[in-house]
């Protein structure tokens, strides 16, 4: 994809309502979100669907990856946005509705807990956040997509209602991967992206941390699914001292005909 068709996206996010500056990584702070027994992450369909189209567009579709289309149109088709969101959409609301058991939002500050962030003693990454979340007002409710950086979910509750087979067949993939792991000890990072003009500036990383510290503390072994070629992502859980697991030909039901390649990552279960 060319970068024409990415700078289009792009300007979507220039109609922020202020400006987005990175600074130390400061002026965006980490929002956390978990499931409560009768809530629902799909409040969240909305932003985080525009977001993962420009995520999509910038990516050259390569995240999210659409691997049960065979024939993805490009974006710089007049009728792209309609068909990602059919196409996308549906499985989206499936992850927020059923799947992801918390979610994290990377979110532009407003200017003045940016200012406020900037004020304090210069610190980055982790740190950075945990010191502007301290300093934020109450976040948003629901964030707009234009000020939404990053995202990452969890997947661990396999005993809740409509996700026991999927536990079952997250399992399989793991021993078809050749990882022995008691299902009830199975974790997931999920949905991991920062939108591309805003990467390598420590928020895939802060993401990933926050999610890491919330499964290994409720006794998961994290795991990710990834897909050979998403080197970014390969790199990053690389640094976390990873081990990946080559699958080939992986079917998620019996009728599925596909046969898909993936990498499964274990990730330690503490942190060292
Ligand atoms: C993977 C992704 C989330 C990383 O986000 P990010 O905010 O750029 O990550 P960070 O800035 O925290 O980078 C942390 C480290 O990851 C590695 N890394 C990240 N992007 C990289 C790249 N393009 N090339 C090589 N290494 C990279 C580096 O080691 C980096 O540390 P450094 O910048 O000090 O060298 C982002 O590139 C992305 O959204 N990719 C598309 C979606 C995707 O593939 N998701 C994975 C689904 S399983």
């Amino acid at each position: 994809m060319g970068n024409a068709e990415c700078g289009a996206a792009q300007s979507l996010i220039g109609a922020a309502e202020y400006r987005v500056t990175m600074a130390d990584g400061a002026d965006w702070t980490l929002l956390h979100y978990t499931r409560t027994p009768r809530g629902s992450l799909l409040r969240f369909h909305a932003p985080l669907l525009r977001f993962m189209q420009t995520v999509y567009e910038c990516t050259g579709g390569g995240y999210p990856r659409l691997e049960w289309i065979t024939m993805p149109i490009k974006p710089t088709e007049p009728r792209f946005t309609r068909w990602f969101a059919k196409h996308y959409g549906g499985f989206l609301r499936w992850r927020l509705r059923v799947e992801l058991d918390e979610l994290w939002l990377a979110v532009a500050a407003t200017q003045s807990t940016a200012a406020r962030a900037r004020s304090r003693t210069p610190a980055t990454g982790a740190t950075a956040v945990a010191e502007t979340a301290a300093a934020s007002p109450a976040p948003p409710e629901t964030p707009a997509h234009e000020h939404i950086l990053g995202v990452v979910g969890a997947n661990y509750d396999f005993s809740r209602a409509g996700k026991k087979r999927l536990g079952g067949t997250f399992h399989r993939l793991l021993r078809t991967a050749g990882v022995e792991e008691r299902p009830e000890r199975m974790g997931f990072v999920e949905l991991l992206a920062v939108l591309p003009q805003h990467t390598r500036r420590g928020i895939g990383a802060a993401l990933l941390d926050a999610v890491l510290a919330a499964l290994r503390g409720l006794g998961k072994t994290p795991y990710a699914v990834t897909f050979p070629g998403l080197d970014a992502a390969l790199r990053l859980y690389e640094k976390y001292d990873a081990e990946f697991y080559e699958v080939r030909g992986f079917k998620w039901s019996p009728a599925d005909k596909r046969g898909l390649d993936y990498i499964v990552v274990r990730f330690p279960t503490a942190q060292y």
